[in-house]
């Protein structure tokens, strides 16, 4: 077989088969297949597209193209959760434990921020100690042990992934809808948990732009899940602005903490206790929504939740205290409010403008492997309808440097959008696909 030809068929609209999507997979993973020919390649997928079919079988290439971890086979139920990516989204932080707490194993692989969004393993790395670099057999002991285990992406676990992700990061074909659900199913299906919950964003902060974009994306990665007998389920939730308040790493750890204490803001607290319960459901440990809406809040009341975090924590060799009082978490040497340049109700709060910021600040990455500062981000002190006077605070800044906390405060700025009348906020969840 000649790549070249498949190239050219792409680029002409034409479709692949099963064995010339695995044929290149297997090849493009081995090194026989050049970087400059996968990127043309994926620059034809990018612009023609692809059908269920080929997604679904290039999902699956990828998926085998290293270790299977297949977690169910020694422990069932286990749930897998993932979000599509976003800004001060730490929801993962906060359902995966209230999830164990509720009696329902967690056995997930979880990532690193990509450009503007954040990442689980980076925000968890707060914590003194803790590591999320894991054996297989490490990684089913936890598991067994603790009923939850949070690792990090694995070299082994899908590396055609590993390898066409970066080409992608760098030819300008991120945003493809079949090239974005085989990526992130492939590593679905290569841990091989028995149920998936996928939070699929959409607006100024997320990869889909439009919530149509998210819905195509959102029933292509189900159709996947199910055919390969996964039960997933997508939660289509608005990433117009923040989740939250707090936008870093330590500071959104300490949110999440406050999510699992039932004191956390009621945007983002709302969307864990309904992702929690759906995952309940979806697993049989509840049978509707109130009975899974209970189990949820006595998990909260009565500590259990933020105890399994600190659990999780010590599991892996990390320090609970500092979940126990997180006061003990790092926190950045200078704090700066920025103050309301003006009057009025806050119309929208650009979500992508806000992550840049405090990739700035150091809490993020501008190229891979940059060292990030746990201690830095941003604590929004009102959200898109709040009504503010000119002055009252508007960001609380977490820097390295008095110079860095001043530099940003225009782009913050320029992140807001106001109203003289009141507006009318959109709910976060706007479908489910069951
Ligand atoms: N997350 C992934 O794992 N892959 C993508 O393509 C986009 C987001």
């Amino acid at each position: 077989m000649q790549t070249v030809e498949l190239i050219t068929r792409k680029r002409d609209g034409g479709t692949f088969s099963t064995g010339e999507i695995a044929w290149l997979i297997e090849h493009y993973t081995q090194g026989s297949i050049p970087d400059y020919q996968m990127a043309a390649l994926l620059m034809a997928i990018y612009l023609r597209g692809m059908d269920s079919r080929e997604t679904s079988d290039l999902t699956l290439a990828m998926a085998r193209s290293g270790v299977q971890l297949r977690v169910n086979t020694q422990v069932s139920p286990v749930i897998d959760k993932h979000s599509t990516g976003g800004v001060g989204d730490k929801v993962t932080l906060a359902v995966a434990p209230l999830v164990a707490a509720c009696g329902v194993a967690v056995g997930k692989m979880t990532g690193r921020g990509l450009g503007h969004t954040g990442g689980t393993v980076d925000k968890l790395e707060s914590v003194d100690g803790f590591h999320v670099e894991l054996t297989r057999d490490e990684f089913m002991r936890i598991l067994q042990e603790h009923q939850i285990v949070l690792a990090g992406q694995s070299s082994e676990l899908a590396p055609a992934d590993g390898k066409l992700y970066a080409l992608r990061d760098v030819t300008g074909t991120i945003e493809s809808i079949p090239l974005i659900a085989s990526s992130i199913m492939s590593k679905k299906l290569a841990v091989g948990a028995s149920h998936l919950l996928l939070d699929v964003k959409f607006g100024s902060g997320a990869f889909m732009k439009t919530i149509e974009q998210a819905r195509q994306l959102a029933h292509a990665m189900v159709e996947i899940g199910r055919a390969a007998g996964l039960h997933t389920v997508a939660a289509i939730t608005s990433m117009e602005q923040p989740l939250g308040r707090a936008i870093g790493n330590a500071i959104e750890l300490r949110e999440a903490i406050d999510i699992l204490r039932g004191q956390g803001p009621a945007d983002v607290s709302e969307l864990c206790y309904h992702e929690a319960a759906e995952l309940l459901m979806m697993t049989g440990k509840a049978t509707d929504e109130t009975a899974a809406n209970q189990i949820v809040a006595q998990a909260i009341q009565s500590g259990a939740a933020v105890k399994k975090l600190a659990e999780v924590i010590a599991a892996q060799g990390g320090n609970p205290r500092q979940i126990e009082q997180p006061e003990l978490l790092p926190t950045a040497p200078i704090k700066t409010m920025l103050k309301s340049p003006r009057g009025g109700y806050i119309a929208t709060i650009n979500a992508e403008g806000i992550g840049v910021a405090s990739m700035h600040l150091g809490a993020g990455r501008f190229k891979k492997g940059d060292p990030i500062d746990h201690r830095t981000g941003l604590i929004l002190q009102a959200k898109a309808g709040d009504h503010l006077a000119a002055g009252d605070p508007l960001i609380e800044i977490h820097a390295r440097d008095e110079q860095e906390a001043h530099d940003i405060q225009s782009s913050l700025i320029a992140c807001y959008q106001w109203s003289e009348s009141p507006i009318q906020t959109q709910p976060l969840i706007h479908d489910i696909i069951r």
